[in-house]
Order: C-alpha cells, then sequence, then structure tokens
C-alpha cells in the first residue's frame, strides 16, 4: 500500500530540555531568550521542528514535569512574551514549535489540586484520584515509578491521592469528564496560540483500571508493579479519539505520544493510520534493554542481537499500519554513545556517526536530543551531590540507606543509567561553564566540553555535527528513506546490523559495525545490488571503491572496520 504523505513524516524533529540549553541572564538556567539567541544553529543544523519540555509554572519538583499553571511560562525560563517572542521566530525561520503536554498529573501546588485536598464536597474533589484508607493503610500496593508507595494519606480529609510519579505530582482523574474538557480547552489556547502539536508525556497511562487491583510484587520492592492496570488502560482509546475530535483534528498538528508499557499492538491502536488517536508514539524497548537485578539501575553492555530484535520488530510490526518515531535519547536516558556506541577517544567520534546512520536511515520521524548531534557523552559523577534529579536521589537513598547496595556500586549504576547524564548543559564552546552560562549552572557541565563542544565541531568537515546535517539533508532529498519499506539482513549477526530500504525500483543499504573489531558481512556489493556509497562515517568512502581502505569491489565480501557505518545505493 502506497504511504500517504504527512509533514510530521517528513520532518526531523530537535527536542531541547530548556534548563539546559542556553542561560541569557547568568542565573546557571537555561531560559526562553536562551534558546532564541541559537535559533540560528538549530536552523543550520537543518531541523524542522522543536519539541520543547515543559516551560510551563511549575515548583520544579520534577523539572517542570510537574506543573501548576497550563498557562503560564514559568518566571525563570522568562515571560508569556518571551514565548510569544521565540514561538514567532521560530516560525520565520521556517520551523515549527511543538509543547510537552503533561496532563496524567499536575502539580499539587495547581489550583485545582489546592482546592481539590480542602474538602469532600468542594467541585475539584474529583479533578483528582482519592480513595479512602483500607485496614488503615492506602488502597493498594502500587509503587511509584519514582520509588515508594504510589499514595499519599492527605491528613485534611483523612483520605489518600494517587501519585503515579512524585508526591508532588498527584494524577488527574481522567474518568471526569470536566477534567478531560479543560485539558482539551487548555490545549486549544495553545493552538489559538500557534503552536505546532504537542508531545504528549506518559498518556498510555490516562485510564487507570477503576478496581485499582494490586499489584504484582517483584524482587527487591516492597510496592506492586501496578503498569498493567494503569498502562493502556480500559478506557484511553476511547479518550484519545475524544481529545483528537475536540482538539487535535481542529489544527494541523503533529502529535507523539509518549508510550510507557506499550509494545508495537498497542502503537497501532494508538497511532494507526485509521485509529483517529495521534500521529506517532514513542516506545523504550530498545532503551530499556538488558534490565539487571535492580531494573533499570545496571551498567551492564546492550547485546546488538537483542537491540536488533527489537528494533526490527517496530519497524516491521507498524509497515503501513502506523507511523514509528525514531530516537536514541531524550532526557530521561543516558547519552547513545556511551550506552551504545563507545566513547573512548578512538571511538567515540566514529561510533556516534555509526549509531545516527543505524537509526535514522530507518522508517519513521527522526528525533534528535540537544547535544546528540555532538556525540556528547555521559558524565562521571562521584558523590550524590553530583546529581539533582529526583529519581536519582530517591534511588540512592533507598538502596545505599538501606545497605541493600553500596555507595560505589550505585554511583556506578547512576553514571551509566541516571537521568542527569542527558541534562548536564550544552556544549556550546570552550569558554568557561562551555558558554551556557555566566554563572553557576543548575546541574555541572561534562568536563569534555573543552575539547567536545559546538564551536569545535562547526569549524570542522568531518565532525559528528557535521555529519548530522549530511543525514539531515538526505532525509530531506530523498523519498526513500521517508516513504521506503524496510527490510532486516544478515540477521544471525551479532555484530553488524544490516538492512536495506525500498521504493519502487530504487534501493538503498544500511551497513553498520556495532564493534571495535573488523567484520566481514558475507555479503558483496553484488549480492546487495548496490555500490555507490551514499554516505559512511570513515574519511575515505566515497564513489564506489573507498580510497584507503579495503574496497568495494563487486564480488568481494564487504568488511566493515570498527564501528564502520556505510550506505550504498545502486
Ligand atoms: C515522563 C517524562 C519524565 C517525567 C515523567 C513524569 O516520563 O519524560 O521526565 O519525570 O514523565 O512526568
Ligand atoms: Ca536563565
Amino acid at each position: 500500500m502506497e504511504e500517504q504523505r504527512a509533514w510530521w513524516k517528513e520532518c526531523v524533529v530537535y527536542q531541547i530540555y530548556p534548563r539546559s540549553f542556553q542561560d541569557s541572564n547568568g542565573d546557571g538556567i537555561g531560559d526562553l531568550n536562551g534558546i532564541r539567541s541559537r535559533l540560528d544553529y538549530l536552523k543550520d543544523l537543518g531541523i524542522d521542528v522543536i519539541w520543547l519540555s515543559p516551560v510551563y509554572q511549575s515548583p520544579g519538583d520534577d523539572n517542570g514535569y510537574d506543573i501548576s499553571d497550563y498557562r503560564a511560562v514559568m518566571d525563570v525560563f522568562g515571560t508569556m512574551e518571551d514565548f510569544d517572542r521565540l514561538l514567532a521566530e521560530i516560525h520565520e525561520k521556517g520551523m515549527k514549535l511543538v509543547m510537552d503536554l503533561v496532563v496524567n498529573h499536575t502539580s499539587d501546588e495547581h489550583a485545582w489540586f489546592v482546592k481539590s485536598r480542602r474538602s469532600l464536597d468542594n467541585p475539584y474533589r474529583d479533578y483528582y484520584i482519592w480513595k479512602a484508607p483500607v485496614s488503615g493503610g492506602p488502597p493498594n500496593n502500587w509503587a511509584s515509578r519514582f520509588r515508594g508507595p504510589a499514595w499519599e494519606y492527605d491528613e485534611g480529609t483523612g483520605m489518600y491521592y494517587l501519585h503515579i510519579y512524585s508526591r508532588k505530582q498527584p494524577d488527574l482523574n481522567w474518568e471526569n469528564p470536566r477534567v478531560r474538557q479543560e485539558i482539551y480547552d487548555m490545549m486549544a489556547w495553545w493552538g489559538d496560540k500557534g503552536i505546532d502539536g504537542f508531545r504528549m508525556d506518559v498518556i498510555s497511562m490516562l485510564s487507570k483500571d477503576q478496581r485499582f487491583p494490586d499489584g504484582v510484587l517483584k524482587e527487591g520492592n516492597p510496592y506492586g508493579d501496578g503498569l498493567p492496570y494503569y498502562a493502556n488502560g480500559p478506557r484511553i482509546h476511547e479518550f484519545l479519539q475524544e481529545m483528537n475530535r475536540e482538539v487535535l483534528s481542529r489544527f494541523d498538528w503533529m502529535s507523539v505520544g509518549e508510550g510507557v508499557g506499550v509494545g508495537t499492538r498497542e502503537a497501532v491502536q494508538y497511532a494507526g493510520y485509521e485509529s483517529h488517536e495521534l500521529n506517532m508514539m514513542f516506545h523504550f524497548e530498545h532503551v530499556e534493554l538488558n534490565p539487571g537485578p535492580f531494573g533499570k539501575w545496571n551498567d551492564n553492555p546492550v547485546c546488538l542481537r537483542e537491540l536488533k530484535e527489537v528494533l526490527n520488530r517496530w519497524q516491521t510490526e507498524l509497515e503501513g499500519k502506523a507511523w514509528n518515531s525514531l530516537f536514541w535519547e531524550n532526557h530521561d536516558y543516558p547519552r547513545a554513545v556511551s550506552r551504545f556506541g563507545n566513547d573512548s577517544l578512538v571511538f567515540w567520534e566514529l561510533s556516534a556517526k555509526m549509531l545516527a546512520v543505524c537509526l535514522y536511515m530507518m522508517k519513521g520521524t527522526p528525533y534528535i536530543y540537544q547535544g546528540q548531534e555532538l556525540g556528547m557523552t555521559n558524565f562521571q559523577g562521584s558523590s550524590i551531590e553530583d546529581f539533582q534529579d529526583i529519581e536519582i536521589h530517591n534511588v540512592y537513598r533507598e538502596m545505599v540507606g538501606s545497605g541493600r547496595i553500596s555507595h560505589e556500586e550505585m554511583i556506578r549504576y547512576i553514571n551509566h543509567m541516571g537521568r542527569d547524564n542527558a541534562r548536564t548543559p550544552m556544549q556550546w564552546d570552550d569558554t568557561a561553564q562551555a558558554g551556557f552560562t555566566e554563572g553557576t549552572p543548575w546541574l555541572g557541565v561534562n568536563p569534555n566540553y573543552t575539547w567536545l563542544n559546538a564551536r569545535e565541531q562547526a569549524g570542522r568537515g568531518d565532525s559528528v555535527l557535521s555529519f548530522y546535517k549530511q543525514l539531515i539533508k538526505l532525509r530531506h532529498t530523498m523519498d526513500i528513506l521517508v516513504y521506503g519499506t524496510y527490510r532486516l539482513l544478515l540477521e544471525e549477526s551479532g555484530s553488524v546490523y544490516a538492512y536495506e530500504r525500498t521504493l519502487g525500483d530504487e534501493r538503498l543499504t544500511v551497513l553498520c559495525n556495532f564493534t571495535d573489531q573488523t567484520q566481514s558481512c558475507g555479503l558483496s556489493c553484488r549480492d546487495l545490488g548496490t555500490d555507490n556509497v551514499l554516505i559512511g562515517n570513515y574519511p575515505d568512502q566515497n564513489g564506489t571503491f573507498r580510497g584507503n581502505g579495503p574496497a568495494l569491489h563487486e564480488e568481494e565480501d564487504i568488511c566493515l572496520r570498527p564501528y564502520e557505518a556505510i550506505v550504498l545505493t545502486q
């Protein structure tokens, strides 16, 4: 079936985490005017859409994912006038802006919750999920996703409220039609301002199983896993179809949902071409591979066969039915080059480029997280004081405080998987604080900014940044990269990720070596039917033969050097 064209299939998205992007007034926190001063950088990179993590009024318990006023800008980020100016300039430069929509929960300082908790009979009581104690304790055993219990006892009215995240993030009650209407009105209000869509925070969690059953207990957690009862809940598709009818369909928007607990089967419902819900979903199967005994807290290497199994399944099972989103990084996961590539000095640059080829030549909309286009790496903390993230502090307190694991071991896991890896300030240049701020940054700058920064890479044709620019240009000029079908090659290989894309008579082949050793593919250009190098990450790959490297003769086995990535066309 011919894929229908849509602007959100053809665009490349760039995610900005505003706290860490660019500070303009020396208070150490990134802000809207800072972003505005960097729009030319983004334009030059070639991206089409900016996704802005939350900039709404918030007490900042979870860095803005705890919103106390959906229609105001948080003071530290600037004013509504600053926002309007930013939006206007983004549009003037021919780019679009997608906002973060966080409506599974609000802050406990939101006016709705302040009123809700006051009494049993106020009009806002049912905006949230309140339950009476059961045998003197919480209504069920659910764990908060930030550790500890998901229920907080509230003295005022003697009842518990649900908070799947922190206790300062009470869950909204989507069963209440008034809540839904408030949210749709708020979305339309932003739509009337001219924004271009929403990224929807934990959107798969809006509908809770109203029986609120206990979750299964897993080793190492005194609280039960409620995910099966709050992810992909009974009314979720009804709610999203309603949202689509009431708001989304009225605007020329893109919508992407954060799909916690979403597999391919569910994604086809949320983002199916016939579903009338969202344009696409983020899934997390690839970034959550290889959990250890402490879940995500581990430093296990990722196994390429498993990674291939996941990405391949998403590519093939959505084909013709729903659209994929392609990402390695966001503000909740570590840096890709440190996790899936190799951030040692020898291979850092090659592997950062290889990862970009591997993912962004696939079918779906590419998302680039700030600094990923420079190959920014994880940073190494040594004390808990080096971190700011609420999740990191909670898990540290729980695991180390209780003596379950040592300080050293926990810090190792945090350095490998912690969310602050993605949140260190953007590395603009080699001046103090990487050019991010003239003050003291809210979170320490990665010390490698002296050599790993945007200014250095902008001036160098073979930098990671220049490479991203080329890849983005390819996505904009070659229909096959957007609309071509995908087929896995070399399925059995545990070291090479290879696939082809096909559109009509056109074909291209993508070959990526995920190891630090040379790997033979066991295939020749003749086998593949492609022999021209479209792009590669070694300097000598151009034309039909590779200058100094092994030649790509028609009949010869293709050998990939360490972390080599190469895209071949007919
Ligand atoms: C999403 C956000 C994450 C936040 C959580 C609660 O997963 O990406 O940063 O902590 O939702 O809003
Ligand atoms: Ca600032």
